[in-house]
């Protein structure tokens, strides 16, 4: 087993998986280190469907088009989940308040979601396996996503997780500076631009010289031209569908 250190310092995403299974006890690890995720008040406002079915992994690709989804061995669906509480207030006669109609009630479920999706990531990593998270699970076709899967209302898809059998290993990718991450008591108050600008050629110099697919993208232009297609995105509607009427 990897120690903690290496499986966070080394760990980058895989996205080409060999085709032997993830072992039963392998997994049972990544199910406990979910199931024992920090979350808010101890709520555990989070689900996951482990999809391992090859034909429902088809159904998601064609909806995705990501690879990952059709070759890994799992594929993790992380949810915000307030169907659980929903069903034991039922019962009990408890009146449920319409958290899930705020704000705050769609983050600590994706906050929650989130962790949980990060403590599969973890252990996975110390296990020597791939992986590699999926957001267009949730965002290119929330509907139909929510039917493959038969999601119950007050629940929603936070993100996808492929977990494999890795079959590559690629460069790492260059990540900002603790300069530009990390604060001391208060928010820099510097010119950040120098910086930004030195990761922003880091990157371009990765992209033009990684092993694989070589672009000359740069950090900024490129993250903004993802901004702008994840602007059709309609999560609002979406979240409505699913039972999550945001007021405030
Ligand atoms: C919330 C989230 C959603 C992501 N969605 C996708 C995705 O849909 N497809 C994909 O290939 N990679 C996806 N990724 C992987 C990122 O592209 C990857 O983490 C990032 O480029 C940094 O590379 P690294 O993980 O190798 O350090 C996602 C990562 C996160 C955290």
């Amino acid at each position: 087993m990897k120690s903690v250190k290496d499986s966070l310092l080394q760990r980058r995403s895989i996205r080409r998986y060999e085709r032997e299974t993830v072992s039963d006890a392998d997994m049972n690890l990544i199910y406990e280190a979910i199931r024992n995720t920090p979350t808010s008040y101890n709520g555990q406002q989070f689900s996951v469907i482990d999809i391992s079915d090859q034909e429902v992994k088809e159904k998601l690709y064609a909806l995705t088009n990501q690879k990952q989804i059709k070759t890994c061995n799992h594929f993790l669906l992380f949810l915000a989940d307030y169907h659980k509480i929903d069903v034991l207030a039922d019962k009990k006669g408890i009146d449920m308040p319409q958290f899930t109609h705020t704000v705050d009630g769609i983050i600590v479920g994706v906050v929650d979601a989130t962790l949980a999706m990060m403590s599969a990531v973890a252990m996975a990593e110390s296990l020597g396996l791939g992986t590699c998270c999926v957001g267009y699970a949730r965002t290119v076709a929330p509907e139909a996503v929510s039917q493959i899967v038969n999601l119950p209302q007050h629940t929603f898809v936070v993100c996808g997780l492929a977990i494999g059998v890795p079959r590559e290993l690629p460069d790492m990718k260059p990540k900002q500076p603790a300069s530009l991450v990390i604060h001391h008591n208060e928010y820099r108050q510097d010119d950040m631009a120098p910086d930004l600008e030195a990761y922003d050629a880091e990157i371009t110099r990765y992209n033009t010289t990684r092993a694989g697919d070589k672009t000359t993208n740069d950090w900024c232009g490129h993250i903004i031209s993802y901004y702008r297609e994840a602007m059709k995105y309609r999560m609002l509607s979406a979240l409505r569908r699913r039972g999550f009427d945001m007021e405030h």
